[in-house]
C-alpha cells in the first residue's frame, strides 16, 4: 500500500523535507493526488500525550462534539486498542455495529460517527496485542470501516509513543496532532517524547491543550493543584500553539462516566467554552495553513 509517508508518494510536495509544525499544511498534502487512504475525509486530527490519564479522551469526545454543534461532519476512532474510553464516555457500552459486506459500518450518536475496538470485544476482555496485530487492527478501522465523507476525522491515542501512534503516523496522512498535558513536571517530561514522535514522522502539531489546569474554589480562587500553567509555558518552549486551560471540574469526570459528552451536559459553563475556544483554534489553525496551500498552488 502507498502512503503518504512513502517517499516516492510525498516527492510531489516535498513534505517529508518540511521540519517545522506546518510541514504537510504547507505542501496541502492532503489535497494532493497521492494515493492516500481516506481520500473522502478532509482533515485528520490525532489527540495525542505523553501520559494516560490525563484527558485525551475527554478532549477528543467534547472536541467531536464541538465540531459536529456547528454542522460539520464529524469522525472519532478510539485508536487506544488497550483501554478504550470511546463507548463508556459516548453511553455506547453494549453497542455493535453493523456489518455491510466486508465493512464495519461506524456507530452514530450525537453526529459523531464513532469506531472503537470496545464496540467489537467485550469490554472488560483483557486482550493481548502483540506489535503486528496493533497496526492491522488500526488499518482494518481506516480501511475497513464505511466512513464516507467527513469534515474532520479524529484519533484519540492512546498514550505514549508506541505501535500505535507510530502506525497512525506513518498510515496516515495526518493534518496535525493535538497534544494533551497536565501541568505537572512528570507529564510534562513524557509529553516531550510525544512531541519529538509527531516531529521524528513530520507531522505537524496544531497546538497543546493544558487540561486539569486548576480547580476553582467556592469563592472563585484558582487552586492549581498540578502546578501552574506548566502545559503553557512548555508550549511557549516548544514553539507550540497553546490553544487554552481546561480546569478540573467535576462534572466533566461525571459526563465522562455517565455517557454524555460534558459539551452536551454543560453547553454553556465556563469550561465548555475554553473546550469550545480549543475547538475553534484547532479549525482556524487549520483553515489557515489549508488556505495557503491551495494559493500555492494555484
Ligand atoms: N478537566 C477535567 N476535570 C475533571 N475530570 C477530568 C478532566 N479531564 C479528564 N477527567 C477525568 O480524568 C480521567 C482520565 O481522563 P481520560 O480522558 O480518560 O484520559 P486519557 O485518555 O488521557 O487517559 C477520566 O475519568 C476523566 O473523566
Ligand atoms: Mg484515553
Amino acid at each position: 500500500m502507498s502512503t503518504v509517508h512513502d517517499e516516492s508518494a510525498n516527492s510531489s510536495c516535498s513534505h517529508h523535507q518540511g521540519n517545522h509544525e506546518s510541514a504537510h499544511a504547507s505542501c496541502g498534502h492532503h489535497q494532493c493526488n497521492h494515493d492516500r487512504p481516506l481520500q473522502q475525509v478532509k482533515n485528520i486530527i490525532a489527540v495525542a500525550s505523553g501520559k494516560g490519564g490525563v484527558g485525551k479522551s475527554t478532549f477528543a469526545v467534547n472536541l467531536a462534539i464541538a465540531l459536529a454543534k456547528t454542522g460539520l461532519k464529524v469522525g472519532l476512532i478510539d485508536a487506544d486498542l488497550y483501554g478504550p474510553s470511546i463507548p463508556t464516555m459516548f453511553g455506547l457500552i453494549n453497542a455493535k455495529p453493523e456489518v455491510a459486506g466486508k465493512n464495519l459500518v461506524p456507530l452514530e450518536k450525537w453526529g459523531v460517527k464513532l469506531m472503537s475496538i470496545g464496540f467489537l470485544i467485550e469490554i472488560d476482555t483483557a486482550v493481548i496485542w502483540r506489535g503486528p496485530m496493533v497496526s492491522s487492527a488500526i488499518k482494518q478501522f481506516i480501511s475497513e470501516v464505511e466512513w464516507d465523507e467527513l469534515d474532520y476525522l479524529i484519533f484519540d491515542l492512546p498514550p505514549g509513543t508506541g505501535d500505535i501512534q507510530i502506525t497512525i503516523a506513518q498510515t496516515i496522512p495526518l493534518t496535525g496532532a493535538i497534544i494533551v498535558t497536565t501541568p505537572q513536571d512528570v507529564a510534562i517530561a513524557d509529553v516531550s517524547k510525544a512531541v519529538s514522535m509527531f516531529r521524528k514522522v513530520h507531522v505537524p502539531i496544531l497546538g497543546l491543550v493544558e487540561n486539569m489546569s486548576y480547580y476553582e474554589l467556592p469563592d472563585g480562587t484558582k487552586d492549581y493543584i498540578f502546578g501552574h500553567h506548566g502545559g503553557e509555558i512548555f508550549a511557549r518552549t516548544q514553539g507550540l500553539a497553546f490553544l487554552g486551560s481546561i480546569p478540573i471540574d467535576r462534572a466533566v469526570r461525571e459526563s465522562g462516566d455517565n455517557g454524555t459528552p460534558y459539551m452536551l451536559s454543560h453547553p454553556d459553563s465556563a469550561t465548555s467554552r475554553a473546550i469550545n475556544q480549543a475547538a475553534m483554534e484547532v479549525v482556524r489553525r487549520i483553515s489557515i495553513t489549508t488556505a495557503a496551500a491551495e494559493e500555492k498552488q494555484s
